[in-house]
């Protein structure tokens, strides 16, 4: 349980608030890439600020302050010019660090352009994903964790726009037991609410509905690693237990599972908004080399329409929680304590910036930013798809169901 006020500090993240001052020292995705292929301009928000992000004619991302500073027409109308954002109203245009350069209707002999100015943020593409970094100077290096740079791979992302705070959705990463009831039992009495027959319920929900028998947290360079044991696995060989998954601290959770690897991000919008990807690669069998993609396929994972799917339960989970939970009132218990060390950590790490310090997973030196690897559980077998019990990878508007048929199938060559 937390006192309101702590609740308040954890959970809100405007400018000048001490969680928004932490999350203003990391780098956060704001859009997919591809959807700026479908429209080059972009309205974004994130930590409560509104920004515009654009591609210039000659794909180069710039990313700026909401409105124009003339009088204020909203840039998310503008037009992508050869060198910059061109506002629609008056025609003032800027280039990718805010500065105007141009007011066409102006006397140029006034030179008033190189006086205007609207906020201009770092703004970087990596692994699909357009990043964004609106913190003080200087910017820390977006960081290169392996999910996003690893190679022959196919990759995916499901996003959500989530109606809740942050730390609900991220405070799930540290929750462990909830998988054998949401993922387990709710998961049986949804299928058999969608008129699947029990055997099959049960038959698609018994990993999920294993008991847990021992949990673990511990503290590591990137976050915090859990492990957990469940009934019918073996202690010396689990990897649910002896390797784990990771929290990346503050916003990420890592899972592994067989061929396949999932970052969970959940990006702060604002207090009450959370944006959530599920960033997916799929490993084919060795040997295999996977077409190149130019961009990566993103979909949706719509709340509450698809109870029976396991990201699904969780969107279901969180917003009603409340849009930010009652921290005062909850009645934390023994298995929360993973919560527990994650709150302390972002107390720890709110201190160290309010001392002017870096927090972790901060990078400056490039030569350990060119492919960080994170410590994930690793699962024998070839690819959960094929084998049935890839409920994580099934789902709603999935294009992997669309690719995946064909994918594996030179797969299965590979191997047979
Ligand atoms: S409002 Fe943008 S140019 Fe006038
Ligand atoms: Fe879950």
């Amino acid at each position: 349980m937390l006192s309101v006020e702590q609740n308040e500090r954890l959970t809100q993240v405007g400018p000048g608030t001490p969680m928004g001052e932490l999350q203003r020292r990391y780098w956060h995705p704001v859009a997919v890439d591809r959807k700026l292929a479908e429209n080059p301009v972009k309205a974004v928000r994130l930590l409560g600020e509104n920004m515009t992000l654009f591609k210039d004619r000659q794909g180069r991302l710039g990313l700026v302050g909401q409105r124009c500073a003339h009088r204020s027409v909203d840039l998310k109308h503008g037009i992508p010019e050869q060198d910059g954002l061109r506002c629609p109203y008056h025609g003032w245009m800027y280039d990718a660090s805010g500065q105007c350069v141009e007011q066409p209707a102006e006397d140029p002999e006034h030179n008033f352009a190189s006086r205007v100015q609207i906020p201009g943020y770092h703004v970087q593409a990596l692994g699909g994903l357009i990043w964004a970094y609106i913190g003080p100077e200087p910017a820390p290096l977006l960081p290169r964790w392996d999910i996003f740079v690893k190679e022959n791979v196919f990759r995916q992302v499901g996003t959500t726009m989530i109606n809740c705070n942050w730390l609900q959705c991220q405070e799930n990463s540290v929750d462990t037991v909830h998988v054998e009831w949401m993922h387990g039992a709710f998961a049986k009495y949804a299928l058999e609410r969608k008129g699947i027959t029990h055997d099959t319920a049960v038959k698609q929900t018994a990993n999920f509905m294993r008991h847990h028998i021992k949990l673990g947290f511990e503290r590591n360079e990137f976050g915090i690693q859990k492990y957990r044991l469940r009934e019918g696995e073996d202690e010396a060989t689990a990897p649910s237990w002896n390797e784990g998954h990771p929290l990346v601290f503050p916003n990420y959770v890592l899972i592994g599972g067989p061929g396949r690897e999932e970052v969970q991000m959940r990006v702060p919008i604002d207090d009450t908004t959370t944006w959530h990807l599920a960033y997916q690669i799929y490993h084919p069998a060795e040997g295999v080399v996977m077409p190149a993609q130019e961009t990566i396929e993103p979909f949706d994972v719509p709340i509450e329409e698809y109870p029976e799917y396991v990201l699904g339960q969780d969107i279901l989970a969180w917003p009603s929680q409340g849009l930010i939970t009652d921290r005062s009132v909850e009645k934390l218990a023994e298995t929360d304590r993973g919560l527990i060390m994650f709150r302390k950590m972002l107390e720890e790490q709110m201190a160290l910036v309010a001392e002017g310090q870096d927090p972790i997973n901060t990078f400056r030196d490039a030569s350990k930013n060119v492919r960080i690897d994170l410590p994930v559980e690793h699962y024998p077998g070839l690819n959960a798809y094929r084998q049935g019990t890839a409920v994580f990878a099934r789902g709603p508007n999935n294009p992997l169901e669309r690719h995946m048929d064909q994918l594996m199938g030179t797969v299965a060559g590979t191997k047979s």
